[in-house]
């Protein structure tokens, strides 16, 4: 099996995370697909961004939750991250979506709202994705497990994927009971057994972040579905020597 590569936050290690020179350099690259994240702002539009406030990654100060879409959208995107980035803004999803639709790539759309449980994130993205027919090659994914259930009655149109960093006994059962039908896990909580339980219960398992090659290797040697990557060309160089030496 080929393990997938996923740019995690488009390829952000090369450009500002989340952002449109950061997805076309994943798709220039050739990755599998990306991975990107979903908060709301005050006017109830789906965003792209990682942090709950816009203060890490823009020239802005505060909550998505408290700024209006106009005014996310003047906010400087790229600056931080490098003057030649200067001028990017924050990406909507429905932008996201356009631009994304007639690419070859999968989508993982992760929804931010373990910290702050956004009223009805699941529904308004699930809708925008059924408007650009992208239900087909999308995974929804969180870390809020009261999410993962109220996207249960969605699980049979897309994935549905229970997001954690924790360790649990039975975590594959666990996720199941939610309603997710994939897992989608940090590095440190990838072993064998958990990958066979997997896919025992065909419940695709994807890993997150693997920027190195001992941890690719493990990735790659386990068959794990996939994994999430801040250096997609390096990761697809290396699966691609990986598969001729094994
Ligand atoms: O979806 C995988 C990964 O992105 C989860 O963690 O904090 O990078 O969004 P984070
Ligand atoms: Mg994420």
């Amino acid at each position: 099996m080929n393990t997938n590569i996923i740019a995690h936050r488009g390829a952000s290690k090369y450009a500002p995370e989340n952002t449109l020179p950061a997805f076309e350099l994943a798709y220039q690259m050739k990755a599998n697909g990306i991975e990107t994240d979903v908060q709301l702002t005050k006017d109830n539009i789906p965003i792209l961004i990682h942090d709950e406030k816009v203060n890490r990654t823009t020239n802005g100060t505060g909550y998505v939750k408290d700024l209006t879409y106009r005014e996310i959208k003047v906010l400087d995107a790229g600056s931080w991250f490098s003057s030649d980035f200067t001028g990017t803004t924050i990406l909507s999803l429905e932008e996201f979506l356009e631009w994304i639709r007639f690419k070859p790539l999968y989508l993982n759309i992760e929804l931010k709202n373990n910290k702050i449980d956004y009223k009805h994130l699941e529904s308004i993205v699930y809708e925008n994705l059924m408007k650009y027919q992208l239900l087909d090659r999308t995974t929804l994914s969180t870390f809020n497990p009261s999410s993962v259930e109220r996207l249960k009655p969605m699980n049979q149109s897309i994935g549905v994927a229970f997001l954690t960093s924790k360790k649990k006994s039975n975590l594959v059962s666990h996720a199941k009971k939610l309603g997710a039908n994939a897992l989608h896990i940090k590095y440190k909580l990838l072993n064998k057994a958990l990958v066979e339980k997997c896919q025992q219960q065909k419940m695709p398992v994807r890993v997150y972040t693997i920027n190195k090659e001992p941890s690719m290797k493990k990735c790659f040697s386990l068959n794990c579905d996939a994994i999430f990557t801040d250096v997609p060309d390096i990761a697809l160089n290396y699966r691609n020597n990986f598969k001729h030496t094994n």
